[in-house]
């Protein structure tokens, strides 16, 4: 993991001044922030932990917890909520067994809320990983975890 956070940093020429950016790829490759990875980050940068975790938890983009392999959000935003958001994670809440904010045991899903991914005319509306699913019904909720499952 020293070596991948190194080779991050060494990308970014070790600027101190794109802590978001190597924060992002440290978690693009864990699908979280890693303890380890941030105490050699803070070393490499020469950054308080402190400070970067402050910035880790300033980002609700960031995830100090592992997440599961497919990141499912639910975009609860008032566009999506008027039409049925709500009963769309309801339904994908009891099809996983967790509940918005946690991970499934297989580490396979991870289930969270979002306010608006700015395509409320498509509402309501899931982000899976970067595939943007619209007019979600709660019908389509359970086919599209099969999809994702195998
Ligand atoms: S409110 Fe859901 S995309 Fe805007």
């Amino acid at each position: 993991m020293a070596a991948r956070v190194e080779a991050i940093v060494a990308k970014f020429d070790g600027d101190k001044g794109q802590l978001v950016s190597i924060l992002q790829d440290i978690q693009e490759e864990h699908r979280y922030l890693p303890r380890e990875a941030l105490e050699k980050a803070s070393q490499l940068l020469n950054i308080p932990l402190s400070q970067i975790y402050s910035v880790a938890t300033f980002f609700r983009a960031f995830s100090l917890e592992p997440r599961g392999r497919h990141l499912i959000k639910v975009c609860l935003g008032t566009a999506c909520h008027v039409r049925g958001a709500n009963r769309i994670l309801e339904r994908a809440a009891l099809d996983l067994g967790i509940e918005a904010g946690q991970t499934t045991s297989d580490m396979a899903f991870t289930l969270e809320t979002v306010n608006c991914v700015g395509c409320c005319a498509l509402g309501p509306v899931v982000v899976v990983d970067d595939t943007t699913l619209g007019q979600m019904t709660t019908d389509k909720v359970v086919p599209m975890l099969e999809r994702y499952r195998q």
